[in-house]
This record gives C-alpha cells, sequence and structure tokens, in this order.
C-alpha cells in the first residue's frame, strides 16, 4: 500500500470504514509461505493453491470482502503484518501463546500436529533418539521448537531451512537423520514422492496444534469478519467439501 493510500485510510478511515462499499472494494493482501502443499503451493500458472487458500476464500466469500495471495518467504512473513505489506498471513499457521503477543489470530481452521521423518530402515524408532542425530526443520516452526526443547537451541545438529520441503529433500539425500514437521506436509511428501522409502514416526509428547489465520495485532474489524465467515463456512457444509478434497473423508 502506498504511503499517500494510507494515508487517505487513516484520515478517512472512520467514514471509509464505516461505509460497506469501501471495504466490500478493499483487496485483503495475503501472506502464504506457498511451499506447504496441500496448505499452500504454486500451481502452473504460479499462483498460491491449496487448502488455506480455499477456507480463506470460501469465508471471505461469505463474509463479503476479497482476498488476493501472495507467495510470502516464511521468514519474515509475520513482520509483513506490522509493515502493513500485508492483512492477513494464511499459510499454516499454528496458534502458539508466544505468537498471539505480536498479533491475532482468527478461530482455528484446522487440527495438526507435528510428526518425525526418517528414512524407511532407520534405527531411529522415537523422539528421543533423535538425540546426537541431525534433525532437519524449517527454521522458526513449531517443528523448530518442538525440536530445540529437545536438543536445545542452539545444537549445531539442528539443521534449519527455508522451507519443509527443503528439509525433507536434504533427509532423501542423506544430509539430516530425520525432520520434524506438521503432518499433513510431511505426509502429502511421502505421498508424493512414492519411491522415497521414508516413514513416519509420532510421540506422545507431541501435542495437538491448531492453524489459525493471523493478523495484525488490533485488527479487530477485519479478525470480526475473518471469524464470521468462518463460521458459516463451518456450518453451511463448505468447510467439510473442501477439507474432503484434500484429505479424503
Ligand atoms: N504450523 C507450523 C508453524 O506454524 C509450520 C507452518 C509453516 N507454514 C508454511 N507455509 N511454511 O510453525
Amino acid at each position: 500500500m502506498s504511503i499517500t493510500r494510507r494515508l487517505f485510510v487513516c484520515l478517512l478511515g472512520s467514514v471509509c470504514l464505516a461505509s460497506s462499499a469501501f471495504a466490500a472494494d478493499k483487496v485483503y493482501q495475503v501472506a502464504s509461505d506457498a511451499a506447504y502443499a496441500p496448505f499452500e503451493s504454486l500451481n502452473a500458472k504460479q499462483e498460491v493453491v491449496g487448502f488455506d487458500v480455499d477456507v480463506l476464500s470460501a469465508a471471505a466469500a461469505k463474509a463479503g470482502f476479497k482476498v488476493k495471495f501472495h507467495n510470502t518467504p516464511w521468514e519474515g512473513i509475520f513482520a509483513t503484518l506490522a509493515m502493513g505489506d500485508r492483512d492477513i498471513v494464511a499459510s499454516a499457521v499454528t496458534i502458539t501463546p508466544e505468537r498471539k503477543r505480536s498479533m491475532d489470530f482468527s478461530d482455528p481452521y484446522f487440527e495438526a500436529k507435528q510428526l518425525i521423518a526418517v528414512a524407511a530402515n532407520s534405527a531411529i524408532g522415537k523422539f528421543a533418539d533423535l538425540k546426537g542425530k541431525k534433525v532437519g526443520v524449517q527454521t522458526g516452526t513449531t517443528g523448530d521448537e518442538v525440536v530445540q526443547k529437545l536438543l536445545g537451541k542452539t545444537n549445531p545438529n539442528i539443521k534449519r531451512f527455508e522451507s519443509t520441503p527443503l528439509a525433507l529433500q536434504e533427509l532423501l539425500a542423506g544430509g539430516v537423520d530425520a525432520v520434524v514437521a506438521d503432518n499433513g506436509v510431511v505426509v502429502n511428501f511421502i505421498t508424493h514422492n512414492k519411491g522415497s522409502k521414508l516413514k513416519t514416526l509420532d510421540d506422545p509428547s507431541f501435542t495437538k496444534e491448531y492453524y489459525g489465520f493471523a493478523v495484525k495485532k488490533g485488527n479487530a474489524a477485519l479478525l470480526a469478519r475473518i471469524n464470521r465467515g468462518l463460521a458459516v463456512i463451518k456450518t453451511d457444509g463448505t468447510y467439510d467439501q473442501i477439507y474432503k478434497k484434500y484429505f479424503g473423508r
């Protein structure tokens, strides 16, 4: 958003935001790290597509606002909210107490948890076995946090990657012994790399995580609209349809 436009919105904010015509015309800019199938990835036309795109687009349509998705690197993705470059982060973001301090989250729209990926013939059988092993994670994700708790934040055996697929590729290449990441993405990667000979391990210490759409701290108006849309699609069957499209039953 240009400075003049931002000023215009601020100066006339009370007038403009009160008018539904203005709000309906505004296109809300959405940040997604589109290396995260099936939640967000790029299609052949370089458009962001996936579960998050379908859910947020459907919610926006029901609540009467427009969204435009932009492939945005995970590192720094939350800063785009504070800077005003993006209005919403839709990127399979886990709602955490720590993140809630610096941004606001919509109601949860997906339940997830961490999963360990290792070579099918690996001797690693449980999370604790990762001690002394090289573990790949996507920088700054909840997978990174979980592994930090086991190995220590500054442990050089934690290999940090800018995307989860890059970490998984490194596992295939033998550069790391395991990857810890969100279950949906790990399972999707294995499904699409059939010959890859990876297996997954769960651990009782991994707790449930919930994805939410993030907005700039204090943007209550937008949050209310997103939540209104989410509530509609959860009750009218739209959400279930989208869920089925990506995850089967
Ligand atoms: N759910 C995890 C987290 O919030 C990983 C999300 C990564 N998303 C992405 N599009 N790369 O930390």
